[in-house]
């Protein structure tokens, strides 16, 4: 693709961000197709030049979309999908081929390539809400916005159980996009009203993430993607709230550092989840792009198909 039409292509899914369910919308149809000068229009589904086709519950790629651009579009197309009825909750990591996040000081600028990096702002531009640890705050003192690409920030949420960040961190002042600092209950007194803090039950170590998750949902914010660091995309992960996880892997050896993924470990090969996969290929890194929803029933008598590489422009 070239960067006219790739940027026309984002237009597009945009355009699809903005049309996707409204409460009531279930079972609508319509198409979305780019005019003669790229500019994404709407149509009816049976469009002859459709290049996206909403059928009520997802979108699908149409006959007008330019052959070169759809493994662009299919990395996108899920996310798009969420809707009050249907939220979608993406995890991402970056991480090395030894699957550290970042160095064992907490530096993660930068584990993957610039393409990647385009990536996280695009799925934060798709998003409502992006999700990310205290100790990811803390660390990386992080804007969280899309300024690498068209779009409007997401709100950005912080997992923070103990209240343990000091607030000076930019994303609480700097008003770019509402700040949503997530604590346990027990750390918010009687008389504090602030409307960007969010109470949930605790859990173990961390939060209740079935409560932060329909808390969120009661806020509108359907379409979530969880940014890291390990703990809280691990955590997520472990409550079987991610319909997708996104690991790209960067050819850098980290050695002893923040690891990425941690989960209950499995006492055979046979027992591990091998969840269906698409590859992305993103500069030097690889996008492993796994539906954690399109798991066979059994996972463990069946492992998913190969699929090959497909380049990312
Ligand atoms: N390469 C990448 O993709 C990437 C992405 C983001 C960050 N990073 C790097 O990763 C490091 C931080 O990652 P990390 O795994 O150490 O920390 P993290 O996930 O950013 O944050 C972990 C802390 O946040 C709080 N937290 C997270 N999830 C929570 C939940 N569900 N409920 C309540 N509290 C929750 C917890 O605080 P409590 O202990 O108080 O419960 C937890 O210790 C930094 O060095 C950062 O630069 C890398």
């Amino acid at each position: 693709m070239t960067e006219q039409s790739l940027d026309a292509i984002w237009a597009l899914l945009l355009a699809a961000r903005d049309q996707r369910g409204r409460p009531g919308d279930q079972g609508r149809t319509f198409g979305l197709r780019l005019s003669a000068d790229g500019q994404p229009e709407l149509r009816t589904a049976d469009d002859a030049q459709a290049a996206l086709i909403w059928r009520g519950d997802a979108f699908e790629v149409g006959p007008g979309l330019p052959p070169d651009a759809v493994d662009f579009v299919e990395l996108y197309l899920p996310v798009l999908a969420a809707q009050p009825e249907q939220p979608v909750v993406v995890g991402h990591l970056g991480q090395s081929i030894d699957a550290q996040i970042a160095t064992r000081s907490g530096d993660s600028c930068y584990v993957t390539g610039p393409e990647n990096l385009t990536h996280l702002h695009r799925m934060r531009a798709l998003c409502d809400a992006v999700v990310v640890g205290a100790g990811t705050v803390a660390a990386d003192n992080p804007r969280l916005t899309t300024r690498l690409v068209a779009g409007t920030n997401p709100v950005r949420v912080v997992m923070d159980t103990d209240r343990r960040l000091t607030g000076d961190q930019r994303l609480f002042s700097d008003g770019e996009a509402e700040t949503l600092l997530v604590c346990c209950r027990d750390r918010v007194s009687q008389e504090e009203h602030a409307p960007n803090l969010l109470a949930a039950p605790r859990n173990g170590a961390g939060l209740d993430l079935q409560a932060v998750f329909a808390a969120l949902r009661r806020r509108g914010l359907h379409a979530l993607f969880i940014e890291g660091g390990g703990v809280t995309v691990s955590r997520w992960m472990k409550a079987g709230l991610l319909d997708r996880l996104q690991i790209a892997t960067a050819p850098v050896m980290i050695g002893a550092g923040r690891p990425g993924l941690a989960l209950p470990a499995s006492e055979t090969m046979r027992a591990c989840r091998r969840p269906p996969f698409k590859l992305f290929k993103m500069g030097e890194d690889v996008l492993w792009d796994f539906d954690l929803r399109g798991e066979a029933p059994d996972h463990k008598e069946s492992a998913p198909p190969r699929q090959a590489p497909v380049r990312l422009q």
